[in-house]
């Protein structure tokens, strides 16, 4: 995140001028702001272009992006539907049903969320996933953890999770599929080229099942990827690895800046209200939201609990259902597409160290990732669970000092009761709305043609 510092001395010169040395009103910038205050403010916009993600070295590629948006449209790939439509739940076919599910089912709207999942939003594609699909735009702004428990540390590798744990297939089946639909456009782009033994009627076409995976475990997937020859089972992974990397050079696209607050940190005094002003005093005041919203997508990146409890249909099963963060370390540790994986194109890159099994600190039980909250506004509903639906509910579970039952672990001790009033509530919702930016061009939000 240091580059957002750096990019971010240069706002607000207007303003500060203005600045004096006492603490009167008419000293404060803006009437509002104390000099360390604007300092603050500063951390937090305005939001600088995407930084260049050296995992992937294509993700500022425009035709590898071109295909991305069609894999993110493309129902094609996915398994059999286990929960189908009951007419309520927003299910997307009928029970054993295949090629209903894409990327989009999930990440819909101009926002990039799911709203169509009933209830809480909690997804259902496949199958019940437990938690909220977050928005998309601007996703590419995190560095290091993707995901509301981190399922990975680069973009192009969470990427690769739906396939093989909510879309009923595997990275062979994905591989078979991009051969299959799109292998020309593959191999214009990548190279080496997919294998020609993937076509089913190539003498050894057994050097490739159309199911095979490493998670597999004992399953028919795992025992036939233990079939697979090391160059093939490389051979696999390195074409998925590609798939993640299209899709997310896609993603990189999915941009809004300018956002109002945006501006007003760049001196333009009139673009948010006297309440927003006041919000943003209170975030980064009084209500230390920014003790973890912190930087210019406003997440720290760090995982906290702040005691969402787990209601809904998930609540049943048990209060502590969902393990967060110290679960989710788990799903990458062992893999090759984390960023100092064997298919990231930069090994050298700094992360967050993964702890290695049995040493997850349990402190992490019960922690989600900081959400970003850039657009939040237009991003409802709120938290894993998807079971806030305004920001003003958001603001009063904060000042109540989170959540007091029904999840995992112990509270974070950041989380206490704010003593807000309600004039306070409602200004730090006022300033949370001016975090909208420009709306994502319509060309990358719409069905590419032929799917
Ligand atoms: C069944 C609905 C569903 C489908 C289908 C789906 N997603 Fe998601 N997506 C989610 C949910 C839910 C999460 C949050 C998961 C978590 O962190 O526990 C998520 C998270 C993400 C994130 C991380 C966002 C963040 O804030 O860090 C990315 C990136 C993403 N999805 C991309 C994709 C891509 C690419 C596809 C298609 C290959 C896809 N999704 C398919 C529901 C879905
Ligand atoms: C201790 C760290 C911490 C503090 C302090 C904190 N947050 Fe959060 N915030 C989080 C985490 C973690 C999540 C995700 C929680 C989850 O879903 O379980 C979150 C989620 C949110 C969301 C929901 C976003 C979405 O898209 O679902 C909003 C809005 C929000 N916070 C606003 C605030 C405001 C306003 C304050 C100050 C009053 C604040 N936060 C203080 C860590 C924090």
């Amino acid at each position: 995140m240091q580059i957002f510092r750096r990019v971010l001395m240069v706002g607000f010169a207007a303003l500060t001028a203005v600045g004096g040395g006492c603490q009167d009103e008419s000293s404060l910038v803006d009437g509002v702001f104390t000099e360390a205050e604007m300092t603050t403010v500063r951390t937090l916009g305005p939001l600088p272009p995407p930084a260049v993600d050296t995992t992937n070295r294509y993700g500022d590629d425009a035709k590898v992006a071109q295909l991305g948006q069609r894999l993110f449209f493309d129902p094609g790939y996915s398994g059999a539907i286990v929960t189908g439509s009951d007419g309520k739940n927003g299910g997307l076919g009928a029970k054993g049903e295949t090629g209903k599910v894409s990327c989009r089912s999930c990440h819909l709207g101009d926002w990039m969320i799911d709203n169509r999942s009933q209830p809480n939003g909690t997804s259902l594609g496949i199958d019940w996933f437990f938690r909220n699909s977050p928005s998309l735009v601007n996703v590419t702004y995190y560095d290091e953890q993707f995901g509301w428990v981190g399922f990975n540390d680069d973009l192009w590798g969470k990427n690769l999770i739906p396939a093989e744990f909510v879309m009923g297939t595997d990275r062979s089946g994905i591989v078979h599929y991009l051969y299959k639909k799109y292998k020309a456009e593959y191999n214009a782009l990548f190279s080496p080229p997919l294998p020609d033994a993937l076509d089913p009627t190539h003498p050894e076409a057994a050097r490739f099942p159309m199911s095979a995976t490493p998670i597999g475990g004992t399953g028919p997937a795992g025992l036939a990827w233990k079939a697979m020859t090391a160059a093939d089972q490389d051979s696999i992974n390195r074409a998925y690895a590609n798939f993640g990397k299209a899709l997310a050079a896609y993603e990189r696209l999915l941009v809004s800046r300018n956002a109002p607050f945006d501006r007003y940190v760049s001196g333009e005094l009139s673009a948010i209200s006297t309440s927003a002003k006041r919000g943003l005093k209170l975030f980064i005041g009084k209500a230390a939201c920014n003790a973890c919203h912190s930087e210019a997508n406003f997440s720290d990146e760090k995982f906290h609990n702040t005691g969402v409890s787990q209601i809904g249909m998930y609540v049943l099963k048990a209060p502590d259902f969902d393990p967060g963060r110290f679960g989710g370390v788990d799903v990458y540790r062992d893999w090759d597409f984390k960023a100092q994986g064997a298919y990231s194109d930069d090994r050298s890159v700094k992360r967050d160290p993964i702890p290695a099994a049995g040493q997850v600190d349990v402190k992490l039980k019960g922690a989600f990732r900081t959400k970003g909250l850039r657009n939040v506004a237009m991003t409802a509903p709120y938290m894993h669970t998807g079971h806030m639906t305004t920001l003003k509910e958001v603001v009063e579970f904060y000042n109540q000092g989170g959540g007091t039952r029904d999840f995992a672990g112990g509270k974070d001790p950041l989380m206490k009761p704010l003593n807000l009033t309600a004039t306070e509530i409602d200004d730090l919702v006022a300033f949370m709305q001016t975090l909208t930016g420009q709306p994502v061009p319509a060309a990358l939000l719409q069905t590419p043609a032929g799917l």
